[in-house]
């Protein structure tokens, strides 16, 4: 069990409770789609452990989890990776106001220290929904270079569409959104924690999955960002059949 600190943080509760339903949804969340014991899976924005934990026992096939909030990390590899060997977690030095705002590098350039098409499933839960436009576009790409073949990868979004930005522009949605990304391709809703919650254009997404030849296979809409409560849109990626394993 992560510490209270870290629980409050992250789901705004000190609730044990509420950290193993954290636990168990993310795990329903793969094993619906077809998560196998034999699969690679990489876990970017990996937090305080939720999926880790829920997979001690299932999986094993390999778990790499990568965030940027040192606490969380130093925490997980200590408590989670010292046990579990065989789960490794790893920090990566990128700046965000609201997650790591000493670190040294943009996550709009990262590459991912991952070897191409070595993960069957790739997860990020309630991380697009932290970045800017430009870092969602690079990692989308990377993604698509660390994805095997026949892999698959599910991540949420605030996303904006003609629906959506009705019910924004119109201030009925639970968060403002109100701070125009100079891209025009998102909506902050914090203009000084610029991370805090951000919504993306869904053509957009369209069009970085298009180039880092990933293809939409499920958009599992939430209340998303026009809801009147908040909760993400779920989209499922896979890759493109006729994509080769890159170089
Ligand atoms: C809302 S939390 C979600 C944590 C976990 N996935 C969950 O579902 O509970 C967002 C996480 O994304 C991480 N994060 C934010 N920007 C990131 C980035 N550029 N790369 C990797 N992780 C990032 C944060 O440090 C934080 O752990």
């Amino acid at each position: 069990m992560p510490p209270a600190h870290l629980r409050l943080y992250y789901y705004g509760t000190t609730s044990r409770e509420t950290f193993i339903r954290h636990c168990e949804a993310i795990r329903a969340e793969l094993t619906t789609r077809g998560l196998q014991p034999a699969h690679r899976v990489l876990d970017i924005g990996s937090g305080i452990g939720n999926l880790p934990i829920s997979l001690i026992g299932f999986l094993k096939g390999r778990y790499d989890g990568l965030d940027i909030h040192p606490q969380a990390v130093a925490w997980c590899q200590r408590a989670i990776t010292a046990n579990h060997p065989g789960f490794r977690f790893h920090l990566a030095d990128l700046r965000s106001e609201a997650y790591n705002p000493r670190g040294r590098h943009s996550a709009a350039t990262y590459r991912l220290p991952f070897e191409n098409a070595s993960f069957d499933v790739v997860l990020l839960a309630s991380v697009f929904t932290h970045m800017m436009p430009e870092e969602i576009e690079n990692y989308l790409c990377e993604i698509g270079r660390v994805l095997a073949p026949g892999g698959w990868c599910v991540e949420s979004f605030f996303l904006l569409n003609d629906d959506t930005r009705r019910d924004v522009d119109a201030g009925r949605s639970f968060m403002s959104f109100a701070v125009p990304h100079p891209s025009q391709q998102a909506r902050l809703h914090d203009a000084v924690i610029r991370e805090a919650a951000v919504a993306v254009e869904e053509s957009f997404v369209q069009r970085c999955c298009d180039a880092a030849g990933l293809v939409v296979r499920d958009v599992r809409r939430g209340p998303g960002a026009g809801g009147t409560t908040s909760g993400h849109d779920v989209v499922t990626l896979g890759r493109r059949a006729d994509r080769s394993v890159p170089a």
